[in-house]
């Protein structure tokens, strides 16, 4: 029997009740729909709307229901409509008479926006923390990796040295980034739509801002239309994951390549990735790659619900249900996403050697050595042009910078003195990059400083 029934003079088609049924899903609410109704009903009677003794019944009768579906007594009806008519319904088998106000000055309509609230306001609260674990394994990374060298590259082609600490620490600020815009979210979600009603509040004296408090809203919204149709934050929250799953997209396809035989510049744990049923030699980054592939699917909640509350007039419209499936598959995938690559990149080890050699090759340092040329009086332009006769030397013996001699060196430039050598070793080319921003190992110490302060604020 539907919430209702009365107007109603037939059953509904099988079809039908499956297609406009949302238990299957809306399920994940209870805790929320429970929890909104408690304080629902003590508005209530605060307001002389409900008695004392109704408003306990109810209560301990919701109670009742929480612990109950929790320990596996009550199970979750798979016929019931929604989880709002399965909570209500399964109270006014237990209590009777008194669950019958439950709903008094309110519809399903600002009770699902409720449930969302309080379920979304939870889960950007998770994503935070998983965040803020993946920031914390990138800082001790960072701070292990300050002097472990690689090629910082462009185009995929090697361009100057960095250090790892100064590659990781490029996705240490975009996650911070990331915990930035979910808390913007968070704040401007966080207002109470329940006593809007249907869509234009009610008739009974109800205290919003009371019910707002209870549940720990900043405030009640101020447009009842506005309150059961609103659906930007899922939409904001989509954006965010989307960004989330773009930056570990981006750092699973680095990590990829930089695990391949090719670079082998890292070596990801046993643990955290899988072999081939034919090739007995394969250990594959499957993690990685699955956190990359698994961006689209974040992606397409997004614009699905975009997409989905174009068109809807206002207020409430059934097209809305949709949004849940959606954003509980992309906050699903954001956060095993999230947990499973902070425990791939805890595992993963760096082949310093390795790095170091591939940033020596390459001519990471052809930079370093116009800036020589500069700084001994050679304009820039004029510098740029020895060093690139240099490099095409050097390709022709197949040789580096750091290995010609003196005398090749002088056959292009006078200027080269034999201090040539020590102006673009590897390490000279990192320490002196100091300014603000740069991998040099001491301007970055002052930037894990601040990186700390942020993590424990
Ligand atoms: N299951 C519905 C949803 O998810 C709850 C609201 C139903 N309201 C209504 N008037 N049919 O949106």
């Amino acid at each position: 029997m539907k919430l209702w029934g009365g107007r109603f003079t037939k059953e509904e088609n099988a079809l039908v009740n499956q297609f406009n049924a949302s238990i299957s899903f809306d399920q994940r609410f209870y805790r929320q729909d429970i929890r909104g109704s408690i304080a629902h009903v003590s508005m209530l009677a605060k307001q002389g709307i409900l008695t004392d003794g109704e408003k306990e019944q109810i209560i301990s009768g919701l109670e009742g229901i929480l612990s109950d579906v929790e320990n596996g007594a009550l199970p979750i009806d798979p016929d019931a409509e929604d989880i709002h008519s399965f909570v209500e319904a399964a109270l006014i088998s237990r209590i009777g008479g008194a669950g019958k106000k439950l709903h008094t000055g309110r519809s399903r309509n600002d009770q699902v926006a409720l449930d969302m609230k309080l379920y979304i306001r939870d889960e950007i609260d998770a994503l935070d923390t998983l965040l803020k674990e993946l920031l914390q394994t990138l800082l001790t990374l960072i701070e292990d990796n300050l002097e472990t060298y690689m090629p910082g590259f462009t185009h995929l082609q090697k361009a100057q040295p960095v250090t790892a600490a100064h590659h990781l620490g490029a996705y240490f600020e975009m996650f911070l980034r990331d915990r930035s815009r979910l808390s913007d979210i968070r704040k401007r979600m966080n207002t109470c739509p329940l006593g809007a009603g249907a869509l234009a509040g009610t008739t009974y004296p109800l205290d919003r801002e009371y019910t707002a408090s209870l549940l720990e809203f900043d405030c009640a919204t101020r447009n009842s239309m506005d309150s059961v149709s609103d659906r930007d934050y899922l939409i904001e929250l989509c954006s965010a994951m989307a960004t989330i799953m773009m930056h570990l997209s981006r750092f699973s396809e680095e990590i990829i390549l930089w695990n391949s035989n090719e670079y082998q510049f890292v070596e990801l744990d046993d643990a955290y990735s899988t072999g081939s049923s034919i090739m007995p030699q394969k250990k594959n980054p499957d993690i990685a790659e699955l956190v990359r592939g698994k961006t689209g699917r974040v992606y397409g909640a997004l614009i699905s619900i975009l997409t989905t509350m174009k068109g809807i007039p206002l207020a409430y419209n059934k097209d809305m249900q949709e949004d849940k499936e959606l954003i509980f598959d992309a906050i699903d995938t954001a956060k095993g996403s999230l947990a499973l690559f902070t425990g791939m990149l805890a595992t993963m080890k760096f082949n310093r050697g390795i790095m170091k050699k591939s940033a020596m090759n390459g001519f990471t340092n052809a930079t370093d050595a116009a800036d020589y040329l500069v700084n001994h009086g050679v304009p820039f332009r004029d510098a740029h042009g020895i060093v690139g006769r240099l490099v095409l030397y050097c390709l022709d013996k197949g040789i580096s910078l750091d290995d010609l001699s003196l005398e090749e060196y002088r056959a292009v430039s006078p200027v080269f003195e034999n201090d040539i050598y020590e102006a673009i070793s590897l390490k000279t080319c990192v320490e002196k990059r100091i300014t603000l921003g740069a991998p040099g190992p001491s301007v970055m110490k002052k930037v894990i400083e601040e990186y700390r302060r942020l993590l424990k604020a």
